[in-house]
């Protein structure tokens, strides 16, 4: 029933222009609100048919990666679901994972409003949301509850970052703490350094800081979870090879790869509307299309120095099957998706699933895993 409303997501999308983050709001409470009333006969039947609508299920996509079972490549990306509102039924939108978060030890409200802007020329979003989230304590308990109703369907990540109010020489036990709070509550953790909008978070990408965080996590950790590093796509190679000898040295589990970017420049968008400033003097990260060229650029530097040895989650630009195979082929063992999936609707998981078992078929490949970084074969 979903898919007859597909072609009026355009006009119903641009309706909802002048204010993104409430429309992001209403969303994720209605989600909310779905899910608490799953036995409840009509909220049972909107759930399968936002499955039937969106799902995809194939052979040739299922993959084990740290001893996780993924139905597909394609996970939500961090950002979206701050709070983890919508954990128990993201799997229903035919995710083949999801990452929840950014959460932060102490509740925070993030930056002044507004801070989530549209580019639809460029398709891309500029957010400087400033990690706005309950809180590691309340939101653990969330996921306790939507668990205790039902296991978890799909891996599910979260995503940790600093708390504001922490000192940047305080981090190591501000992310401890978050990750003692979540622990049992999640599939993987990732440790966010890239954010633009946290001040001073991506200088811990760099120093000794980085190393203490790592092995305050690991520590406590003791092999039990994957845990991966997320990063911006405007380091240096040199700072990025500093990260890999890092992750290995902490027996990271994997890369991701890339947050937003803090370059504006050569966007079509000149002037933000909603503030009449030179988008190049906003602050915050661009996400999107401008975004989808320098993230597999860097997937493919880390897949190279690795020999392809760790596993690395492509994120950056997604939004069709075209922009998703570049990142496997580039050596992304799993995607994820946030702007794409707000530009194109919910459909586009499902159509990029599809493409990409087509792919495989096309280049006469049985399996995803084979796909993984077979551009490199061919230099
Ligand atoms: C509004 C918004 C909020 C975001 N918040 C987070 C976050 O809390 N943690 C994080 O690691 N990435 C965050 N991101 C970055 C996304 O996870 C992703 O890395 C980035 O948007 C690139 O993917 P895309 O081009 O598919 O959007 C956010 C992105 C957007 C647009």
């Amino acid at each position: 029933m979903l898919n007859i409303l597909k072609p009026l997501y355009p006009a119903f999308f641009a309706s909802l222009k002048s204010n993104p983050e409430s429309a992001h709001i209403t969303t994720l409470k209605l989600l909310e609100q779905l899910y608490s009333q799953g036995d409840n006969f009509w909220a049972k039947c909107i759930i399968q048919d936002i499955e039937k609508s969106f799902s995809y299920h194939h052979p040739s996509l299922c993959q084990s990666l740290w001893n996780l079972k993924f139905d597909n490549p394609l996970g939500l990306a961090p950002g979206f679901d701050k709070n983890a509102q919508g954990a128990g039924i993201w799997h229903s939108f035919g995710f083949g994972f999801a990452e929840l978060g950014a959460v932060t030890l102490h509740c925070q409200n993030g930056n002044p409003l507004p801070r989530m802007f549209r580019l639809p020329k460029d398709k891309a979003i500029l957010n400087r949301m400033g990690a706005n989230n309950q809180g590691a304590e309340v939101i653990a308990q969330r996921l306790q509850q939507t668990w205790q109703k039902k296991s978890r369907s799909i891996p599910m990540g979260i995503n940790l970052c600093k708390s504001k109010i922490t000192d940047l020489n305080q981090a190591a036990d501000d992310y401890l703490g978050s990750f003692r709070l979540l622990f049992p509550q999640a599939d993987y953790f990732v440790v966010n350094v890239s954010s633009p909008n946290t001040p001073g978070l991506r200088s811990l990408q760099g120093g000794e800081q980085l190393e203490l965080i790592l092995e305050a996590l690991q520590g406590e950790n003791k092999g039990e979870k994957p845990i991966l590093i997320k990063i911006a796509p405007d380091l240096e190679w040199e700072e990025i090879s500093t990260i890999l000898r890092v992750s290995e040295q902490y027996n990271l589990s994997g890369i991701v790869a890339t947050n937003t970017t803090i370059k504006k420049e050569g966007l079509k968008t000149e002037i933000l509307p909603e503030t009449g400033k030179l988008i190049t003097e906003e602050m915050g990260g661009i996400s999107g299309k401008p975004l989808r060229n320098r993230a597999t650029e860097v997937i493919k530097f880390i897949y190279q120095e690795t020999n392809g040895k760790l596993p690395i989650i492509g994120v950056g630009g997604i939004c069709d099957t075209e922009s998703a195979w570049e990142k496997i082929t580039a050596g992304a063992s799993l995607l994820q998706i946030y702007s794409g999936w707000v530009y194109e609707g919910p459909w586009v998981v499902k159509e990029i699933l599809q493409g990409l078992t087509k792919k495989l078929a096309e280049k006469g490949l049985n399996h995803i895993q084979q796909a993984v970084g077979i551009e490199h074969n061919n230099c």
